[in-house]
């Protein structure tokens, strides 16, 4: 491979994922299954993509001028994107987020020089979306609220960045798209470029189990719809369990050396339930994040490993 020149930024090594086979999980050989890995992100995780188009494009636009402070809700991948990107740019971030995101987050998130406030104790990704609402209406001149859920640059991130690299690494050869939701942003941009791209294409979207602990997630009957989700791009709905969300994110690790999250677990079981069902096909998936935020949660317990 060619050794990449020297960056102006850091910001410059966000997207260029690599897209991987899945080899020893998956039992179907006319039915491939890759896996676009955002770990590779400079902050391990597929949010950096959306927070440095969203804060270019409010600059862009001159919605976000120096001095102001970025607000969002996040569970802890966006915030830490939104942090990143800050420090880079010099601007302050604030975070809401809810008290039960694993603790290595909010160690990153304070390494990074962003400040936190969490919702109640119960408190969820409402609550925090909420509370970020609320800190804004107090004083909206001092913040741009990034607004992950309503924006449309989110899905642009993935319409023009995601989407295409995998239409590059697949040759053009992708017959299903199996993508997680969260703010909807990942499926509704690559769906909507892919579908464009290949008319014949079937998105799957998955959900997690209703009270999941499927960190990023939103179980779409339990949770408010996001204001970008675009449901004419779904074909089909799955919802995934936890215990399969974590048995399959284990699996990754210890059968195909990819050390990644809780919802690369759901993305990856649900594409390998399409692969068994269809057989034939070329299958693509997305796995948002690196395993490393997750060592304090139940993902990966302390202690020995299997003998
Ligand atoms: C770990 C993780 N997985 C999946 C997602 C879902 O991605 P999207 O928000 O584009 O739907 C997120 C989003 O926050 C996430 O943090």
């Amino acid at each position: 491979m060619e050794t990449p020149s020297a960056c102006d930024t850091i910001l410059e090594t966000i997207g260029h994922t690599p897209l991987v086979r899945i080899r020893r999980m998956n039992p179907e050989p006319e039915a491939p299954i890759y896996a676009k890995i955002e770990g590779f992100n400079p902050m391990g995780s597929v949010k950096e993509r959306i927070t440095q188009r969203i804060v270019e494009e409010a600059e862009r636009r001159g919605d976000l001028k120096p001095g102001m402070t970025l607000l969002e809700s996040s569970s802890g991948n966006t915030g830490i994107g939104l942090a990143m990107v800050g420090a880079v740019k010099g601007y302050r971030v604030v975070i809401t987020m809810a008290q039960r995101v694993s603790i290595e987050r909010r160690q990153i998130l304070r390494a990074l020089g962003a400040e936190i406030v969490f919702t109640s104790r119960e408190g969820g990704s409402d609550e925090a979306w909420d509370l970020a609402d609320a800190l804004y209406a107090r004083d909206p001149a001092r913040y741009f609220r990034v607004g992950q859920y309503v924006n449309p640059d989110n899905t642009l991130a993935h319409y023009e960045g995601t989407a295409e690299e995998v239409w590059r690494q697949t040759g053009g050869r992708v017959d299903w798209l199996v993508l997680t939701l969260g703010t909807c942003g990942t499926l509704v941009g690559m769906a909507r470029r892919l579908k464009e791209r290949n008319a014949a294409l079937k998105v799957v979207s998955v959900e997690p189990q209703p009270r999941h602990a499927q960190q990023g997630l939103r179980n779409m009957t339990e949770s408010r719809v996001p204001v970008i989700m675009d449901w004419s791009l779904v074909d089909e709905r799955m919802t995934v369990m936890d215990a399969d969300a974590f048995e399959t994110a284990r699996d990754l690790a210890r059968r195909e050396g990819i050390f990644a999250g809780i919802s690369s677990g759901t993305a990856m079981f649900a594409a390998l339930q399409v692969a068994r069902r269809v057989k034939r096909g070329h299958i693509v998936t997305l796995l948002p994040d690196r395993g490393e935020k997750y060592l304090s949660t139940p993902l990966y317990p302390e202690g020995p490993g299997p003998s």
